[in-house]
């Protein structure tokens, strides 16, 4: 069957720039903000970066050129569209569950990204207000802890989080997703260059340019390498179906190469921005760079509390963190949604009521983790419920994921159905892509994967 004359049943976006926008949505958010610089500090700065970008280049775009291609032959939730490839493909219908996998990653993800998201809610009020105004370290500490101690205030800053989320989603494709981000997104870059513009005048920019940008291969360990290989995955949404469920309302003529490279030039310079942002802040005030995920919950409102106007570039900075996450999170629930509507026959607003519920719900283990649930009683191999979540989502679920689809695309599918729905021929261009993604780019995920699992633990650290 020629894909050409599958339609999506949920609407197309309007235009490739619609769809663009909507992936670039998705890849930025919290990943970037928030844990792009603290990692890329824990790790010493220029060297981690690089490799980074390496891992951007070999594993990223090649496993998202690879998702979009998917979905858009298939035009259905990740489930069907596994089944319907399969089948069209000859292969065994198992394949779907690799659409399982990736629903129930995004809803588990879902679920604690918004009680994140949700902090950043509870400190734009806090900053907007002037709290931070004049705070000492201590007092900026207390304010968080003060904040993750109350589970009756992190549930009702989740619970606005995900409705602002739900709302969003239930508003369909082009009336919902699309104009979301058609405002989100520009205004996101704004903000983003308003703090940037900032950065550059408090006399540390040099130096903050200098700790991202110079390589000192002496602070890369082996495990760096391995986190940078993971956060490339996790950053540009893929291994779960995200992609490959926008990849699914796009128009047929648009080339995936040049959109794949479009979201993955943008998704990285909004990281590198961010950095640029936040590190000659973070120096100016003679902080640490290597503060871990406190970096923007502790340490930069310390920084916001001293400086001129902190107050307004406090607010600009979490409204910058919110618009991210939101457009973030409705990617990571759409392709439930998309699923419920296709096979259980539900309207669209029931069927994002319904997964958002879920997620809520789930939402309630996240928030028990920072209080009620944080002793040691409640964890399990010394990971709190939150922990365990993460870690079983990011380093577990989305690489096998990840595998699992490009596995499927360059060694599965025919040659000549990957070809004719990129829309290429079979020429130079085309063929390194063949062979990155059938030898490095799964290499390269069964590393990260088999130190996720702990099984090259041993070897790096002997
Ligand atoms: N890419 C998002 C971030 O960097 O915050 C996180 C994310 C969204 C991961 C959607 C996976 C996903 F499907």
């Amino acid at each position: 069957m020629k894909p050409s004359s599958r339609e999506p049943i949920h609407g197309q976006w309007s235009s490739r720039w619609a769809f663009v926008l909507a992936a670039t949505g998705s890849a930025v958010g919290l990943g970037n903000i928030w844990k792009f610089p603290y990692i890329t500090g824990e790790n010493g700065g220029g060297a981690f970066v690089l490799v980074y970008l390496v891992c951007i280049s070999l594993i990223g775009i090649p496993i998202m050129m690879a998702e979009i291609l998917l979905g858009r032959r298939g035009r259905r939730s990740p489930i069907n569209t596994m089944r319907h490839l399969a089948q069209e493909e000859g292969r065994h219908g198992a394949w779907r569950y690799l659409g399982w996998l990736g629903i129930l990653a995004g809803v588990l993800i879902l679920s604690y990204y918004s009680v994140i998201a949700g902090w950043a809610l509870a400190y734009l009020v806090r900053t907007g207000s002037g709290v931070f105004t004049g705070l000492t370290a201590d007092g900026v500490n207390n304010i968080f802890y003060s904040l993750v101690a109350d589970p009756e205030r992190l549930l009702a800053w989740h619970t606005l989080f995900l409705t602002m989320t739900m709302v969003v989603v239930a508003r369909g494709v082009r009336s919902g997703l699309e104009q979301a981000v058609r405002y989100l997104m520009p205004l996101l870059l704004v903000l983003l260059l308003v703090l940037v513009g900032y950065a550059m005048n408090t006399g540390a920019f040099q130096q903050a340019l200098g700790f991202l940008f110079y390589p000192d291969f002496s602070k890369l360990s082996p495990n760096s390498v391995l986190i940078a290989m993971g956060h490339a995955f996790f950053t540009l949404s893929l291994g779960m179906g995200a992609i490959m469920v926008y990849g699914s309302y796009l128009p047929r003529h648009v080339s995936i190469t040049h959109a794949t490279l479009i979201i993955a030039t943008a998704d990285t310079l909004v990281a590198l921005l961010a950095g640029m942002a936040i590190f000659p802040i973070v120096f100016a005030n003679g902080l640490a760079p290597g503060a871990g995920p406190g970096l923007i919950f502790q340490t930069l409102p310390i920084a916001f509390g001293r400086m001129p106007g902190g107050e307004f570039f406090g607010a600009v900075f979490f409204v910058l963190l919110i618009f991210a996450a939101w457009t973030s999170a409705i990617s990571l629930i759409e392709p439930l949604v998309a699923y419920m509507v296709e096979n259980l026959r539900m309207t669209r607003v029931r069927a994002t009521a319904l997964a958002g519920g879920v997620a809520w719900f789930l939402g309630l283990g996240t928030i028990f983790s920072f209080n009620i649930w944080s002793g040691d009683r409640y964890k399990l191999w010394g990971l709190t419920f939150f922990d365990l979540l993460d870690y079983l989502t990011v380093n577990i679920m989305l690489p096998l994921g990840g595998l699992l689809i490009v596995i499927f695309t360059v060694w599965v599918m025919r040659r000549e159905s990957v070809m004719s729905e990129l829309g290429v021929k079979d020429g130079p261009l085309f063929r390194i892509w063949y062979l990155v993604s059938r030898y490095v780019t799964p290499v390269a995920v069964l590393l990260i994967f088999l130190h996720a699992i702990g099984v090259l633990q041993p070897l790096l650290n002997p």
